[in-house]
């Protein structure tokens, strides 16, 4: 059973997805109360299909607050990962290039496991509660007014955190006047499926086929998570089972013919569109943004959730350092911290995918340039160097 929520906390989340309940476990290890106020039921929350690829300080962060024990026993260390294109392989071997690897483990298992957690330890998260308003963010008093059970509530706080995704109520907290919003929206959709069969690489395969991208992901031995490239707007119930493993074959096809996907049963069938969005600030007054709420990398390199773990790493520790000594320099240095992080990876998942995928109105200049960025990497360990450390995650204070 959930906790009840008190009228007053320390810092108010809304949000209750992977970023706001990070930020919830970081800040109870240094001492500071919060709420967690999440929109829609559990079952929803915990069912969301995500990517599925952590970094190193992702992992860090599970380690920290305890959330690693599923983690380390059903999670799959990568050390590397493999490009396709004109029909020839190249492996970015990122453990010996960077001495790093990434843990392949699901978001979905991440925000299962950070909930389950928050619940025993009798900590307050509140489900299908709808946030109306978050008000007076410009004073010392902020607030958020919620729906609960056909009620209304006011919570109070020192500090807001809006983690409530692109399209949360948190955002409309800071005047339209102050927010810069940068964005792009790619010209294609992901196709994903989950099947039951085994995956048919024991690492992830990116390729750029003739007729556009696919991506070759796994969730466990068994289970088989891929994508393909199709148009925006495209239905996934037009695309029949055998017509989608037939497209995925064509796509991850090596000249030598040593490559066969093996098919199974699809369970299930769904489609992704692909935007780039940053706003900034990440602050204003005692509004905090974290994750998807202050900006959207395309999925290409499974930035968004990593990157939703390094922003609240950076806000528990400014949080934590405030609220013990009032010392303001590092809440004052959120904002522009987080945004470096940001737009490194910004400009990575940009690269991934814009290198990655078939332009469908078939611009030859920047398909010359995705294929000759893949020939450097294919030639050059030093570009394969800075492609492995963009993908395994650079240190927080590296960026
Ligand atoms: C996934 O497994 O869902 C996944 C993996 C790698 C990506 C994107 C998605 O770059």
């Amino acid at each position: 059973m959930s906790t009840p929520v008190p009228a007053r906390t320390q810092v108010a989340i809304v949000g209750g997805g992977p970023a706001g309940l990070m930020l919830s476990h970081l800040l109870r290890l240094r001492g500071v109360d919060a709420v967690v106020l999440e929109s829609r039921p559990r079952e929803r929350v915990e069912t969301r299909q995500r990517a599925g690829i952590l970094e190193h300080g992702t992992v860090d962060a599970l380690r920290e607050v305890g959330a690693d024990a599923r983690m380390d026993e059903i999670g799959m260390p990568h050390d590397g990962f493999e490009l396709r294109f004109a029909g020839r392989s190249v492996r970015v071997d990122m453990q010996e290039l960077t001495g790093r690897h990434v843990m392949i483990w699901a978001q979905t298992e991440v925000t299962k496991d950070l909930i389950a957690l928050r619940l025993e330890q009798g900590e307050p998260l509140l489900f299908d509660a709808e946030v109306l308003e978050v008000c007076d963010v410009e004073t010392d008093s902020p607030s958020v007014r919620y729906r609960h059970d056909g009620a209304e509530h006011v919570l109070h706080a020192d500090v807001v955190v809006g983690a409530d995704g692109s399209y949360g109520p948190s955002r409309r907290a800071i005047p339209e006047h102050l927010v810069r919003r940068f964005e792009r929206i790619y010209p294609y959709s992901w196709l994903g499926i989950l099947a039951d069969v085994a995956p048919s690489s024991h690492e992830l395969i990116y390729a750029r086929g003739r007729t556009g991208f696919a991506l070759a992901s796994m969730r466990s031995p068994s289970v088989t998570r891929a994508y393909i490239q199709v148009p925006n707007g495209t239905d996934p119930a037009s695309w029949g089972d055998e017509a989608i493993w037939d497209e995925l074959s064509a796509r991850f096809a090596l000249d030598d013919g040593s490559f066969t996907l093996a098919r199974g049963p699809i369970s299930d069938k769904s489609v992704t569109p692909m935007r780039s969005m940053v706003t900034e600030p990440m602050r204003h007054g005692r509004l905090f943004l974290a994750g998807d709420a202050a900006h959207i990398v395309p999925p290409t390199g499974a930035k968004g959730l990593n990157l939703a773990v390094a922003d609240v790493r950076v806000l528990a520790e400014a949080l934590g350092e405030w609220f013990a000594t009032k010392d303001e320099r590092l809440v004052d240095a959120y904002s522009e911290t987080a945004l470096r992080r940001v737009w490194r990876a910004s400009h990575f998942s940009w690269t991934m995918t814009t290198m990655l995928h078939v332009d469908p109105d078939g611009d030859p200049f920047d398909e010359q340039l995705a294929l000759s960025h893949l020939h450097h990497i294919e030639t050059s360990e030093s570009a394969r160097r800075a492609l492995a450390e963009n993908y395994r995650g650079l240190a927080l204070g590296d960026v």
